[in-house]
């Protein structure tokens, strides 16, 4: 039996390929929304109304908004949770260290790729305790969440997600001011044109933008703790915070499916 805190579009798949792998899956209805619901009963798993209910489970994994993870895991915390509390959210690893003082046994996890199905992988990477992170990644043997072993130290997979996560995100974020930028000026056209010869970087994935606004209000977030990390560790914090200052022009579109590529530029500038 494992503990999923919550079914979000990436925490549902990851029950998904527990289920799939033949375990028992909880999720606690209180305070969550019917979308999550939905997600929830798709992946197979079993619903509770008490995060009490989900205290018995030998694991618990938490997957929410980056924003929310330390919260959700101190109420685990002084619930009295006494098995493996494993946090994947993207969070700087001193956040991830603070979440490992609230427990006996923490597993520090981060999960790059896409929500995981049959037909693509995530990477689950998982840094801990040898014996906790065997543990883990024994739950996830022959599914698409692939996990992988940094070693014992807590911070170390929460430090992998803020160096891919921050260079991945602030990049649509810059492509994103740059197409702002030349739509404004008429030149849109010969931005698109000149980024159509460099098909792999940001600024030629104009028709991803709109989902990028979509998700901007996490991803915003995700980007401020990258910001503390880089600081943390020395380095220049300006491009994720820049980054995440673009995306938070973008927060009224949370979770918006409707946003064409024009209304999304559009919403960057300050006079919009
Ligand atoms: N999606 C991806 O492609 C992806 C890729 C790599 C890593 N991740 C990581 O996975 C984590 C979750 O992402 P996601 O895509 O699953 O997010 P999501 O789809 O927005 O889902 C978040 C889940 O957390 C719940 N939630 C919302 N606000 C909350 C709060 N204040 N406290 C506690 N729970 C709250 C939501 O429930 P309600 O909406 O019902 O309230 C929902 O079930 C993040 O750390 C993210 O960085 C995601």
């Amino acid at each position: 039996m494992i503990g999923l805190l919550h079914p979000g579009q990436m925490g549902a798949a990851i029950g998904a390929q527990l289920t799939g792998a033949g375990h028992e899956v909880l999720w606690c209805r209180a305070g969550r929304g019917a979308r999550t619901a939905h997600r929830a009963a798709d992946a197979g798993l079993r619903g509770v109304d008490t995060l009490a209910e989900l205290l018995a489970c030998p694991v618990l994994i938490s997957v929410c908004p980056p924003a929310a993870a330390e919260d959700v895991a101190r109420e685990v915390a002084e619930a009295g949770f006494a098995g493996v509390y494993v946090d994947a959210n993207a969070i700087s690893p001193h956040r991830m260290i603070r979440i490992g003082g609230l427990f006996e046994t923490v597993v520090d996890g981060s999960i790059i790729g896409p929500p995981p199905n049959a037909d693509r992988d995530a990477r689950l990477y998982l840094s801990g305790p040898d014996a906790a992170v065997d543990l883990v990644s024994e739950l996830f043997t022959d599914s698409a969440a692939k996990a992988i072993s940094l070693g014992p130290r807590i911070g170390d997979a929460s430090a992998l997600k803020m160096a891919y996560g921050s260079y991945n995100k602030a990049s649509h974020a810059l492509a994103a001011v740059s197409h702002a930028l030349a739509e404004r000026h008429g030149v849109g056209a010969a931005l698109r044109a000149e980024a159509a010869e460099d098909s792999g970087g940001a600024l030629g994935k104009l028709n991803r933008l709109p989902s990028v606004a979509a998700r901007a209000w996490r991803w915003g977030p995700e980007l401020r703790e990258a910001a503390e990390s880089f600081a943390a560790a020395g380095l220049p914090p300006d491009l994720a915070s820049a980054a995440a200052e673009v995306f938070r022009r973008w927060d009224a579109d949370k979770d918006d499916t409707n946003l064409d590529v024009a209304e999304a530029l559009r919403h960057l500038h300050a006079d919009d």
